[in-house]
């Protein structure tokens, strides 16, 4: 099979797309002939060397979408669509950015579904993750106000439709204001441009604050993301596009507002279920969400796709076909 295998630590161009064995099937793991994969920020920084404990040569790859070639188990037939995702896949053991994988059962998603491959690989690592921060850590609600801090990452986008569609007022943001009518159109109310501080701008609108913020810029934006919140309110750090991990200075009290609700979100495959992801795929399908796919690459055009992601261009999901 062909796979684009990550040699070493480095820029992409340590990813080379080889001939190597299709993995051989065994009890407990399903083998998948993959169609499509979506790229994350996270292979970014594995490929940079950035995540402790991944062994290179890899092939990376944190989720695919396929179909089952061999489930030893006899659970799923082959044919099945299917999503895995997580669980050190990519990481630990090989990943999504191949003609097959071997992946343990308990990340794989069987799904029903006649869409694209090109839109069900932008699927299921964005939705685990839109859906785990908007759900699971900040606890949405109808007729709130949501504030996305970096709107126009992939995230950013389909978090503003599913929270829209769920019933919340959304103020997204953008450093570039060229991308403001890109945001309006997907649904935002309001959209503010973002030199680092938006506290005034979103405090011009509503003056008591927002009541959750889903902030994907990091800890370079965190502190004043906290000064946008109501009493009560609530900041769910789940992205790092701002590129640091660590706060020079932190001061609980004085940088969290009193009453003040502080939390991340770190996905895992545990944190979607097969219904769930049904329910979101029919949504797609049923044009109730509308994915935001900025550029599809080729198996061979690996390279040239994480030169992509690394250039911040994309606006929207980029997918690989395979
Ligand atoms: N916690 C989890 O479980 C989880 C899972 C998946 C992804 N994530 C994280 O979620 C974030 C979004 O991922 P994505 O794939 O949706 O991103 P993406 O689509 O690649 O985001 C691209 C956008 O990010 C903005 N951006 C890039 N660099 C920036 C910087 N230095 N400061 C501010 N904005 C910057 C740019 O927006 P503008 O130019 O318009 O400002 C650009 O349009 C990432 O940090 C990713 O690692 C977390």
């Amino acid at each position: 099979m062909k796979a684009a295998v990550t040699e070493k630590a480095g820029p992409p161009s340590v990813i080379k797309v080889r001939d190597v064995p299709v993995p051989e099937a065994k009890e407990g793991w399903v083998l998948i002939r993959i169609r499509v994969f979506g790229l994350n920020r996270s292979e970014l920084f594995t490929r940079q060397g950035d995540s402790p404990g991944v062994q290179f040569p890899r092939i990376q790859g944190i989720e695919c979408v396929g179909e089952v070639e061999n489930d030893p188990s006899g659970e799923l037939s082959k044919g099945q669509k299917v999503a895995a995702l997580m669980g050190e896949m990519g990481r630990a053991f090989d990943g999504g950015y191949a003609e097959y994988t071997l992946v343990p059962q308990q990340i794989v998603f069987p799904f029903k579904s006649s869409l694209s491959w090109k839109i069900l690989g932008a699927i299921p690592e964005m939705y685990q993750t839109v859906s785990g921060s908007l759900h699971q850590a900040l606890e949405v609600r109808k007729g709130e106000t949501l504030l996305i801090r970096g709107g126009t990452s992939s995230i950013g986008v389909t978090s503003c439709q599913l929270a829209k569609q769920l019933g919340l007022t959304v103020i997204s943001t953008t450093r570039n204001p060229a991308k403001e009518n890109l945001l309006k159109q997907n649904g935002a109310a309001h959209v503010v441009i973002d030199d680092g501080s938006v506290r005034d701008q979103v405090r011009a609108i509503y003056p008591q604050g927002v009541d959750k913020v889903l902030e994907l810029i990091g800890t370079r934006t965190l502190k004043d993301s906290l000064k946008c919140i109501k009493p009560k309110g609530m900041v769910c750090m789940t992205g790092i596009l701002g590129g640091e991990w660590t706060m020079k200075e932190f001061t609980p009290f004085g940088d969290i507002p009193s009453l003040g609700r502080l939390t991340v979100y770190m996905g895992e495959s545990e944190n979607l279920t097969k219904e769930s992801l049904q329910d979101f795929v029919n949504a797609v399908e049923n044009e109730e969400i509308t994915l935001r796919i900025d550029r599809t690459f080729k198996l061979e055009d690996i390279v040239q796709a994480h030169e992509y992601m690394e250039s911040n261009q994309a606006t929207g999901k980029l997918v690989v076909l395979t």
